[in-house]
C-alpha cells in the first residue's frame, strides 16, 4: 500500500508518526499512525563484489528484490529461532555482526516503508518473537536508535491479542517461521510463566519436507525457497486425498512428483509440541478460568494458514482436555503490526525508551 499523499495524510497536530512493526523470521510488516501498511520478506542481501553491484546499482537491497537476485548477492535473513542470527554464541565474531548490521538495516528499511516526513517524531513499538525480545532487546534497541525517537519493544502473540482486544481469558498462538509463540492473556501484562515458545514452526516444516523431498524425488534438483513456495500453496494438515504435484528438474528435465503425503506429513509435525504447550498453558491457569481460556483460543501468523489445522487442534483439546475452540485471526500478516501500532498510541509516555 502506498503513503496517502498530503491531501489524504491525517492531520498530526503532535509532529509524532507512531509505528507497529512486527519483525519476523520471514515477513517484517509496519502498520503506521497515517495509514501505511506494508510488507517486506525478511531478506537482506549485499552485492558479492564490484560487477553485481554495477548490475544492480543498489548496496543493499531487501525482500523479494533481494530473494530474486540471490546468486549476484551475499544473502542474510537476520533473524532465526526468535533471535538475531549468531547473537548467542559468539556475539563478537564477524557473522554475529554481519547478522546484526543485517538486522539494523532491515528495521531501517521497515521503518522508511512507513515514510516519515522530515519533521515528524518516530514512536515506534516493535513486536518480536518472545525469545528475541528477552535476548536480542539491546541489540534492537541499537538497531532502531539512528531511525526512530522512542521505542518499545513487546513480545509478539501480545500485540496480536491487543490489537483485536482479547486481553482476558485467551491463548494466542501465533505461528510464525522461526517459533510457535504461545500467550496466555489474563487481563493484565503477560509475564514469563505466561509464555512458552518453540521451534516447530514454519521453517521447520520446510526442513521436514525437504528431507522427505530428496528421498521421493530421486535425482532431482530443487532449493529450500521450491519448498517453501510449495508449501504455502497447498499446505495441509488434513485427511485429504487431493493429489499434490512438485515439478522439479532431473537432470535439467521438468519432472513431476506427487508429494502430498510428503506435505501432510511435513505439516503435522508442528502440530505435537503445539498441543502440549497448549495443555501446560491451560492446566497451569487458574482452575476457575480453565474453561474460558480453553473456549478462546486464537490462532495467528503465516503458518496458521495451514489447512485443517484449526480442527485438528480442536480434536486434539477435546481428547486431551474436554473441550476446546479455536479460531483464526482475520489478517494473519498485519495481525502483529497492527497490535503494535494499537499499543503504541495507547501506552503512556513512562513506556516508551526515549533514543534520543
Ligand atoms: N498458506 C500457508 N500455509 C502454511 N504456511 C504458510 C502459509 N503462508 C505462509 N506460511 C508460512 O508462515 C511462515 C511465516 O509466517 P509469519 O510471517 O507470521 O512469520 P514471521 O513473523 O516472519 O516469523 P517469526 O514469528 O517466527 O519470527 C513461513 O514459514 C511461511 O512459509
Ligand atoms: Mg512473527
Amino acid at each position: 500500500m502506498n503513503a496517502p499523499d498530503a491531501r489524504t495524510r491525517p492531520a498530526n497536530p503532535q509532529g509524532i508518526l507512531y509505528v507497529g512493526m512486527d519483525l519476523g523470521t520471514s515477513r517484517t510488516s509496519i502498520a503506521a499512525s497515517n495509514g501505511v501498511r506494508e510488507t517486506v520478506a525478511s531478506y537482506v542481501g549485499y552485492p558479492k563484489d564490484v560487477i553485481s553491484k554495477k548490475a544492480l546499482k543498489k548496496e543493499v537491497l531487501f525482500g523479494d528484490e533481494a530473494l530474486a537476485n540471490r546468486l549476484a548477492l551475499n544473502l542474510y535473513r537476520p533473524l532465526a529461532g526468535g533471535v538475531i542470527q549468531h547473537s548467542d554464541a559468539a556475539p563478537d565474531s564477524a557473522e554475529a555482526k554481519a547478522y546484526l548490521k543485517a538486522a539494523q538495516e532491515l528495521i531501517r528499511h521497515a521503518v522508511g516503508l512507513a515514510r516519515p516526513q522530515a519533521d515528524e517524531l518516530v514512536y515506534a513499538v516493535i513486536g518480536c518473537p518472545a525469545q528475541c525480545s528477552l535476548k536480542n532487546k539491546s541489540a534492537i534497541l541499537e538497531a532502531a536508535r539512528p531511525v526512530v525517537d522512542s521505542v518499545m519493544i513487546v513480545s509478539e502473540p501480545f500485540t496480536v491479542a491487543y490489537g483485536i482486544d482479547q486481553l482476558a481469558d485467551c491463548l494466542v498462538i501465533d505461528i510464525g517461521a522461526g517459533t510457535t509463540d504461545l500467550c496466555r492473556m489474563r487481563g493484565a501484562m503477560p509475564t514469563a510463566e505466561d509464555q512458552l515458545t518453540n521451534n516447530f514452526a514454519g521453517d521447520h516444516v520446510d526442513r521436514k519436507l525437504e528431507e522427505l523431498l530428496k528421498k521421493k524425488c530421486v535425482g532431482a534438483s530443487f532449493s529450500i525457497h521450491a519448498i517453501r513456495e510449495l508449501k504455502e500453496r497447498f499446505s495441509s494438515v488434513g485427511d485429504t486425498k487431493e493429489p499434490v504435484w512438485f515439478e522439479v528438474p532431473v537432470a535439467g528435465k521438468p519432472t513431476r512428483f506427487e508429494v502430498g503425503a510428503e506435505l501432510r506429513e511435513a505439516c503435522r509435525s508442528i502440530v505435537p509440541p503445539m498441543v502440549d504447550a497448549i495443555h501446560q498453558l491451560i492446566a497451569s491457569y487458574d482452575p476457575d478460568f480453565q474453561s474460558r481460556l480453553k473456549n478462546r483460543v486464537l490462532l495467528g501468523g503465516g503458518g496458521s494458514q495451514m489447512g485443517g489445522l484449526r480442527e485438528m487442534l480442536e480434536t486434539e483439546m477435546k481428547s486431551r482436555l474436554g473441550e476446546g475452540r479455536v479460531t483464526r485471526v482475520d489478517e494473519p500478516t498485519y495481525g502483529g503490526a497492527n497490535g503494535a501500532l494499537k499499543i503504541a498510541h495507547d501506552m503512556p509516555p513512562e513506556f516508551w525508551e526515549k533514543l534520543s
